[in-house]
């Protein structure tokens, strides 16, 4: 009774935009139902380095995005380098932007997780709304209840399994799936929504997203194909001229850019998924774009967007969704793997003619394409050494649609252990190699083995001299 009352007198009616209070939390009422609870969203920029610019642009226009939208900034928490907007490489310091006209941003934008606390573990953590096991950082984590709805973005490389960290361990996807099992069991939610840009994403959830935990995914790509980076310098449509790095990633500002243009308490989860689907898919040309995938809980895509995004009160009038899907305007698009090699060469291409920096650049070059040389190799010979003539094509074979990458995470963990001991740092790059590693491990190889064929691969190579940078050059 007393609950009730309560309930009725924090009523207020005001024509079509009727706030309603309902246990004290603010919300408006939607073309339905009022809802309960309070949003919470995780951004991620998991990488580093001037050449990685689009990740870190992503995340921030995420960030303006929920904002715009109502969600606080107490229950937003972000994790990014912050190496970006004061880069020597910026031609606008302080200033990041998504898109070629877009505008800045940066401003406003936590500074939650940066630096050395970007980590898998702080994120886990943050998720978790554990902050006994928090390392550095703001503090802020996701201490949601059984009523609220969590939306996680992460825009990154990639590789089978993993995602990237700027600070090592890079993320395995069967700890991040527990880490959400284990959020579900302690009842921290009541839905969750989760985007992920990076190459093979889907590999993070084939085969493994439980559909019974009230979460659901989408990822840029399927599990064994590359992701794109946009608004590339050289491209169409291309960024301001003074900028050497791409601005963004194909299926991030579909997916930003949809939800910009349209009303999100019309706009369901399934219709932007197919808007995205449909613009990554950049006119079903699978060279230049990539297939979009959705894992977990399918039911939840009847739901509305401001569930989670929020709602601007300035898309009242835009429409809920795009009736015309056929012709998405086709975008010039770079792989993630190269994005890097593109920076360097646009940062080298632009330097004063024998100046140290363009020395310094071509050198950059040159060990980068050094060192993935080295990977490459090192790993076609360890699949010779270990399989025999076939042996690189083996390690390359890709298990059947809606199977795990690997059967046992842990000892591909293993595996990747071994073989940067006696190779050298996989790199952002080396990622690509994952399906490899996760093949011997289906395949029984020992670790035994796999020593024996990398001390043999790599016994030359000089551990000790790392490539210059794990993450992208950074300055
Ligand atoms: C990491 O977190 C600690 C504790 O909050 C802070 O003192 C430190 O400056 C942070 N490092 C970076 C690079 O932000
Ligand atoms: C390299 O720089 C020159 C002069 O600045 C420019 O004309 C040319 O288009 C650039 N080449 C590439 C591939 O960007």
């Amino acid at each position: 009774m007393i609950i009730s009352l309560l309930v009725l007198q924090s009523f207020v009616i005001g024509g079509s935009g009727r706030v309603i209070k309902l246990w004290g939390e603010e919300s408006i009422a939607g073309d339905d139902v009022a809802e309960e609870g309070t949003r919470w969203a995780v951004l991620v920029a998991g990488s580093s380095g001037f050449g990685n610019y689009r990740h870190q642009a992503d995340v921030c226009h995420a960030y303006q995005l929920l904002r715009k939208g109502g969600v606080k900034e107490e229950n937003i928490v972000v994790f990014m380098y912050d190496d970006i907007a004061m880069s020597p490489f910026n031609p606008r310091p302080g200033i990041i932007i998504n898109h070629p006209q877009g505008p800045d941003v940066y401003a406003g934008v936590p500074k939650d997780y940066t630096g050395e606390n970007v980590t898998t573990q702080n994120l886990y953590a943050v998720i978790l709304g554990d902050k006994t096991r928090l390392k550095g950082g703001s503090g802020k984590v996701i201490n949601s209840k059984p009523n609220d709805r969590i939306f996680i973005y992460y825009s990154d490389h990639g590789g089978p399994g993993v995602l990237g960290m700027p600070n090592t361990p890079n993320l395995y996807a069967m700890d991040f799936i527990e880490v959400l099992q284990k959020k579900h069991a302690s009842g921290g939610y009541k839905e969750m929504v989760i985007y992920v840009e990076a190459c093979e994403s889907g590999s993070l959830f084939e085969g493994i997203m439980p559909k019974d935990i009230n979460v659901y995914v989408t990822t840029a790509s399927n599990a064994q194909e590359l992701s794109f980076g946009t608004y590339c310098p050289g491209m169409d449509p291309s960024p301001p001229s003074d900028f050497p790095t791409c601005l963004g990633d194909l299926f991030s500002v579909a997916w930003m850019e949809d939800s910009e243009s349209h009303n999100l308490k019309r706009e369901t989860l399934q219709q932007q998924y197919q808007a995205v689907k449909t613009r990554t898919s950049n006119s079903n040309n699978y060279e230049l774009g990539s297939h979009v995938m959705e894992y977990g809980d399918t039911n939840l895509k009847d739901e509305r967007l401001y569930l989670y995004q929020g709602f601007d009160p300035e898309t009242v009038n835009f429409p809920s969704h795009n009736p015309n899907l056929q012709a998405p305007v086709m975008q010039q698009v770079m792989n993630q793997r190269d994005a890097e090699l593109l920076f360097m060469w646009h940062m080298y291409n632009r330097s004063e003619h024998e100046s140290n920096k363009k020395t310094e650049m071509l050198k950059q070059i040159k060990e980068t394409v050094k060192h993935r040389m080295h990977l490459d190799y090192s790993m076609e010979l360890i699949g010779t050494f270990l399989y025999g003539r076939q042996g690189p094509r083996v390690l390359e074979r890709a298990r059947q649609p809606g199977m795990p990458l690997v059967d046992d995470w842990t000892c591909l963990k293993s595996m990747v252990r071994v073989f940067e001991t006696q190779c050298g740092s996989l790199t952002q790059y080396g990622m690509k190699h994952m399906r490899a590693f996760a093949n011997l491990c289906n395949d029984r190889i020992s670790e035994a083995a796999m020593e024996e064929a990398c001390r043999a691969a790599c016994g030359a190579y000089n551990v000790g001299e790392m490539h210059p940078s794990n993450t992208g050059y950074s300055a």
